[in-house]
C-alpha cells in the first residue's frame, strides 16, 4: 500500500525574504556562527589579508557557495568600494545572505544557482577581481573541481585573484609539519570560550575589545604573549590598577602574576620580554596554554561582572 504524503512546495525566494524580514537575522547568524565554529573566524581573517588590492579600490567580487554571505561581508569589510556578488543554490541562506547585506548596505547581487548545472555562471560578469570561497570546495568530485575552476578563470578579470579556504588533511608527506602547526591552534575550549561570552558581546565595547585581543593572540602566533598581556593590561586600566582588578574579578594573585611573567619576563620570542635576554626561545605548548588559560579565565571573570 502506497501512502499519500502531502507535498508543501518550497517557498520561494521573496517569500523566505518577507519572513526573514521579521525574523532576528543576527540570531540566525550567530547560530550559523557556532555551527561553522571558530576556525572560520581566522579563515577570513586569512582570505581579507591574502588580498593583494588597496583597499579603495573598486573591487568586484564573487562570493561562491555563499551561505549566508560572510566571505563576501568580510571583504567589503575592508574594501568598502566593493561590489559582491553572491551566488548559492540553498534559497534559506542566500535569502539570510541578502537580508543581512541590505541591511549593512554592501552593494550586492544575489544568484541562487546550482554548481553542479554547467551553466551556473549565466548572467554573471567576466571581470571578477576576486572570487572567492569558504568552505564549499569539497561538495564537488575532482572532475566537476576542474570544469568549476575552468569558469572560475573564465569569470576573472586578467590579473584577478580566485581565494579559496577548505577543511583539508594532510598528504603524507606533509602530515608531520601540518600535525606541528595544528598542535599550536586553539583547543576545543577555545569554541566553548567563545560561545560562553558571545551573548554578552553586543553590551559591552570592552569585553569586544578584550576579544579582539585574545583572537589577535590565537591568530598571530609570533605575539601571542604580547596580545594575551594585552588582556590583563585592559582590565587593571578599567578597574583602575591591579590590586582593583583583582579584587573587582575575584581573580586569583597567582595566575595574574604567571601571565605577567609569561608575556614580561621570562625569555620568549613570543613575549614582550623588552630586550632583557640576550637569547630566546620559542614558548612551549604548555606554556602558551597556560598563558591562553589564564586569559580565557579573565575574560570569562569580566562577562560575569556584565
Ligand atoms: C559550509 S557552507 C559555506 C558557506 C559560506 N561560504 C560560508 O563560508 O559561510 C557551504 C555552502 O555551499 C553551498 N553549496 C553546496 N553545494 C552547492 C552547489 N551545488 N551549488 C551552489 N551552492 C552549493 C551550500 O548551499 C552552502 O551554502
Amino acid at each position: 500500500m502506497k501512502t499519500v504524503r502531502d507535498v508543501t512546495p518550497p517557498l520561494t525566494e521573496t517569500q523566505i525574504a518577507k519572513r526573514l524580514s521579521s525574523e532576528n537575522l543576527d540570531e540566525l547568524l550567530q547560530l550559523w556562527s557556532k555551527e561553522q565554529g571558530v576556525a572560520k573566524r581566522r579563515d577570513l581573517e586569512l582570505m581579507e589579508a591574502a588580498l593583494p588590492f588597496p583597499t579603495d579600490a573598486n573591487l568586484r567580487v564573487l562570493d561562491m557557495c555563499c551561505g549566508p554571505g560572510d566571505v563576501g561581508r568580510r571583504i567589503w569589510g575592508r574594501y568598502r568600494n566593493s561590489r559582491i556578488d553572491c551566488v548559492d543554490r540553498d534559497v534559506f541562506l542566500i535569502s539570510i545572505c541578502n537580508g543581512i547585506n541590505r541591511r549593512e548596505g554592501v552593494s550586492a547581487e544575489n544568484f541562487v544557482r546550482d554548481l553542479w548545472n554547467t551553466d551556473w555562471h549565466n548572467g554573471l560578469r567576466h571581470d571578477y577581481d576576486v572570487v572567492a570561497t569558504a568552505n564549499a570546495l569539497h561538495w564537488f568530485d575532482a572532475p566537476r573541481l576542474v570544469e568549476l575552476f575552468n569558469d572560475i578563470f573564465r569569470l576573472l578579470r586578467p590579473g584577478g585573484v580566485f581565494l579559496f579556504v577548505e577543511p583539508a588533511c594532510a598528504e603524507k608527506i606533509f602530515a608531520a609539519g601540518f600535525a606541528e602547526w595544528k598542535s599550536r591552534q586553539p583547543a576545543r575550549e577555545h569554541t566553548k570560550f567563545i560561545n560562553s561570552v558571545m551573548p554578552k558581546l553586543a553590551s559591552s565595547p570592552t569585553l569586544n575589545a578584550l576579544l579582539e585581543s585574545y583572537n589577535a593572540a590565537v591568530s598571530a602566533p609570533a605575539n601571542e604573549l604580547v596580545h594575551l598581556y594585552e588582556i590583563r593590561d585592559a582590565l587593571a586600566t578599567r578597574y583602575g590598577g591591579e590590586d582593583e582588578a583583582l579584587r573587582n574579578l575575584q581573580f586569583a594573585e597567582k595566575d595574574w602574576k604567571q601571565l605577567g611573567y609569561l608575556a614580561n619576563k621570562a625569555p620568549l620570542k613570543e613575549g614582550r620580554h623588552g630586550g632583557w635576554h640576550l637569547k630566546l626561545r620559542h614558548a612551549s605548548a604548555d606554556e602558551l596554554d597556560e598563558a591562553r588559560r589564564i586569559a580565557r579565565h579573565l575574560i570569562e571573570a569580566f562577562a560575569n561582572q556584565l
